[in-house]
């Protein structure tokens, strides 16, 4: 979380900071802040709220050539003022994503070496420290050497020095940063979006790796202080993908996309019989267990992949939460594969669960959005799922993009275990091949699905219930509510509800009652109407081959039948769209919800 940007070079600076900063709004919108370079001094400007704020505070005539900024998601202290960044301590000021772990002790060592405080944060606390080190040094260069070897936790650092304002520096560990390429000018940013009007050609920096950036020159420094070279990569991402081509919020246009996204994730596995399908995939071994870890809704795309690939590839599955599994007790060796979900590729505790899989001896691979993110870096095997930048905080095209590669990969599996013959596996292609046109005609009752959300706006307690894939798909569903509409639901599997949560169902609660599966409909449908007997307000959403009695629900949503394998693809799309528009009755910020970011990159 936090986004970061930092400019030298010949442009209006104070531009194209905040034009990276409204790029980066969603890893943070609480606080922002710039520095800058004026007459040879650095100035500081920073506001509560959103960039918005800070840019009625800007004069944008100011002449600069260098400087960074910051727009915040609070971890240490209140999103005011004081603790927005940048900070700046002596010396030194800085800009910084993600936690400094040991900022007490480092704080306490500093105060006994004259140093005082006046925010609550840690960066402010790395900042002195940097400022300390300096003194002693006289090198920046130096004082990063050292810091890195004094600061614990995840950090990525943008930074000026009064004594060298030619330059900018960059250090990085565990929290993600890039240096942009340009001509006669370089950045420095938390992700190539914000950039990529300017520029499509960039370095990653790797955990402990430093930089000096000037406008004509950028000098990486490796974990050992040595300078080193890096390759210099060029994103093939669509600058379009950062606008909002007329849609009234990036959600709505995210769910729109969903048609071309899965033509996007399926086309390399389809387009040539089981040969694209076996060899575009990563050759993975025979495993006796896989473990899906994952958090928020890249963790329910696994609940649906546990279902797909034990009952069509016959492979145990665990899925886990990456925030429990990195501190649990671990059954891993090389026979298990330990499959890592994530849309950013940054999220802290699923990379650090990636570490430790990979520490164990497990095969791992990455089902990743972001191209060269730091899970896909760091994973054996990645499957890209080339959803396009995806900027509304709560994921919709993304996790849609998840659900159709975990269809792909157990078909692929499936195959490969001869749990599938040919003819299986090819008759399952096809139904992909046609998910674009079903997909479209989910869409095409967007207008239905608002007369749903009309009914059911005000309510501030809302249940899903189904079994097996449908339940993973229910979760899903209350978090969209929840995330984007601030109302209070319930994902939970039919047949628990009524021990004990059956208890909350009162006269027209809404209960969603998600039925796609035919082998169990029966059972889901037996819970869908002991809620209705209690005075719940059904909303039944089926697939088109379940013929429902009339008495079971009080509105039908029918979504086409697909093969089981791609079914979640379908049957997730009415819950987003209807979550998107109770959020819009409800008056929310859409695609930046209050509290949340888009990328997690601290525990
Ligand atoms: C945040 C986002 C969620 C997302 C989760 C995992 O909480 O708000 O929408 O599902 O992180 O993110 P990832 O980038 O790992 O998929």
């Amino acid at each position: 979380m936090c986004g970061i940007i930092g400019y030298v070079g010949k442009k209006d600076c104070l531009k194209v900071l905040i034009n990276g900063l409204e790029k980066l709004e969603y890893r943070g919108y609480d606080s922002a802040g710039v520095a800058y370079i004026k007459n040879k001094k650095i100035e500081i400007i920073k506001e509560e709220g959103k960039i918005v704020n800070l840019k009625k505070k800007i004069n944008f005539k100011i002449d600069s050539n260098l400087g960074i900024g910051h727009t915040r998601w609070a971890t240490h202290g209140k999103p005011n003022y004081v603790n927005s960044h940048p900070h700046r301590v002596g010396k030194i000021t800085i800009v910084h994503n993600g936690i400094i772990e040991n900022y007490l002790e480092l704080k306490k060592e500093l105060i006994k070496n004259g140093y005082s405080f006046k925010s609550d944060t840690d960066t402010e606390v790395a900042c002195a420290l940097l400022d300390y080190i300096y003194k002693e040094t006289h090198s920046i260069e130096q004082t990063l050497a050292i810091f890195k070897d004094k600061a614990e936790g995840a950090y990525a650092i943008g930074l000026i020095c009064d004594d060298n304002l030619d330059y900018l520096y960059a250090v990085k560990k565990d929290s993600p940063l890039i240096i942009a390429l340009g001509k006669e000018e370089n950045y420095i940013a938390s992700d190539v979006p914000a950039i990529l009007e300017y520029t499509n050609k960039y370095i990653t920096l790797e955990d402990g790796e430093f930089a000096k950036i000037s406008n004509d020159k950028v000098i990486v420094f490796d974990k050992d202080a040595e300078i080193v070279k890096k390759e210099i990569k060029v994103y093939d991402g669509k600058s379009g993908d950062l606008n909002k081509n007329g849609f009234e919020h990036y959600m709505l246009k995210e769910i729109y996309e969903e048609v071309e996204v899965v033509k996007q994730v399926t086309n390399d596995y389809i387009k040539d019989g089981i040969k694209s399908l076996t060899s575009n995939m990563p050759k993975l071994g025979n495993y006796e267990r896989i473990d899906i870890v994952a958090c928020g809704s890249a963790y329910h795309a696994g609940l649906v992949g546990k279902s797909l690939i034990e009952g069509y590839a016959n492979i145990p599955v665990n899925v886990e939460l990456a925030s429990e599994y990195r501190y649990k007790k671990l059954f891993l060796n090389k026979n298990v594969l330990v499959i890592l979900i994530s849309q950013s590729g940054e999220t802290a505790d699923t990379l650090a669960a990636l570490k430790i899989a990979k520490e164990k001896g497990a095969h791992t691979l990455g089902i990743i959005n972001v191209v060269g993110s730091s899970i896909a870096r760091y994973s054996d095997d990645v499957l890209y799922t080339k959803a396009g930048a995806e900027i509304a905080v709560a994921t919709t095209k993304a996790y849609t993009a998840q659900i159709t590669m975990l269809g792909l990969l157990a078909l692929n599996l499936a195959y490969k275990n001869k749990e599938m013959t040919e003819k299986e596996v090819l008759e399952a292609l096809d139904e992909a091949k046609k998910l674009p046109t079903n997909i479209q005609s989910v869409l095409n009752e967007a207008d239905f699905y608002k007369t749903i959300a009309r009914k059911i706006f005000k309510h501030n307690d809302v249940f899903f219930i189904g079994r097996l894939t449908d339940y993973a798909l229910a979760l899903e569903g209350s978090l969209k509510l929840k995330e984007i509409a601030y109302v209070n639901s319930q994902g939970y599997a039919a047949g628990e509800l009524k021990h004990g949560t059956i208890s909350l169902i009162e006269k027209n609660t809404p209960v969603f009652g998600i039925v796609t599966d035919t082998n169990i409909a029966s059972k889901t449908l037996s819970n869908m109407k002991e809620c209705k007997s209690r005075g719940a307000n059904i909303i039944a959403l089926v697939s088109n081959d379940l013929k429902l009695d009339k008495e079971i629900y009080d509105t039908l949503i029918e979504v086409p039948k697909v093969s089981p394998i791609f079914q979640g693809v379908l049957t997730v799309i009415p819950l987003q769209l209807i979550s998107y528009e109770v959020a819009k009755l409800r008056k929310c910020n859409i695609d930046k919800p209050k509290n949340l970011a888009k990328s997690v990159t601290v525990e």
